[in-house]
């Protein structure tokens, strides 16, 4: 299958059961964006793990803000969510633009999503309305990143 990215496409029927739901909820993550600006509806949902090593997925959508750099972008609401509930490791990221499906996550958010889950979580970026998705790991949507590491 064709992708637009140096990843190959997978199908939906290829994830795992707890992918599929993260697909899934992403895309109704995405409902609730607020994005009067850029009219660009995007919806994250996270798998996300606790110290008990308990997981429970978190979904948020990007917010944005007159005031153009106080914009949250839908990965960070969502990663906000988990980390504020105690659920500091993301295992798993699926994100999606409603409008145009296929972007991966910005700058900004592969450093956050660094912070917490390292180069092993994983992204899912839903590229179509088939729900076929590229997987990226964190290491190489932000190889040779500054992190936790990086202070000690
Ligand atoms: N956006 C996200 O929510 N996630 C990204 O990774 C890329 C960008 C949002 C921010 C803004 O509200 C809109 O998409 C256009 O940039």
């Amino acid at each position: 299958m064709g992708s637009k990215f140096t990843k190959p496409l997978s199908a939906f029927a290829t994830l795992t059961p707890v992918e599929q739901e993260l697909v899934l909820k992403c895309w109704e993550a995405a409902k609730q964006s607020y994005s009067p600006y850029s009219k660009f509806p995007v919806g994250a949902a996270i798998l996300a793990e606790n110290e008990q090593g308990e997981r429970k997925v978190f979904t948020g959508c990007n917010v944005e803000n007159a005031s153009y750099g106080g914009t949250i972008c839908a990965e960070r609401t969502a990663g906000v969510k988990a980390v504020s509930e105690g659920y500091r490791m993301f295992v798993t990221v699926a994100v999606v633009c409603a409008k145009i499906p296929g972007g991966p996550p910005c700058g900004f958010c592969r450093q956050f999503l660094c912070e917490f889950g390292g180069y092993r979580a994983e992204v899912l970026t839903v590229q179509n309305s088939g729900n076929d998705i590229c997987r990226w790991t964190m290491d190489e949507l932000l190889p040779d990143s500054f992190g936790p590491h990086s202070l000690q």
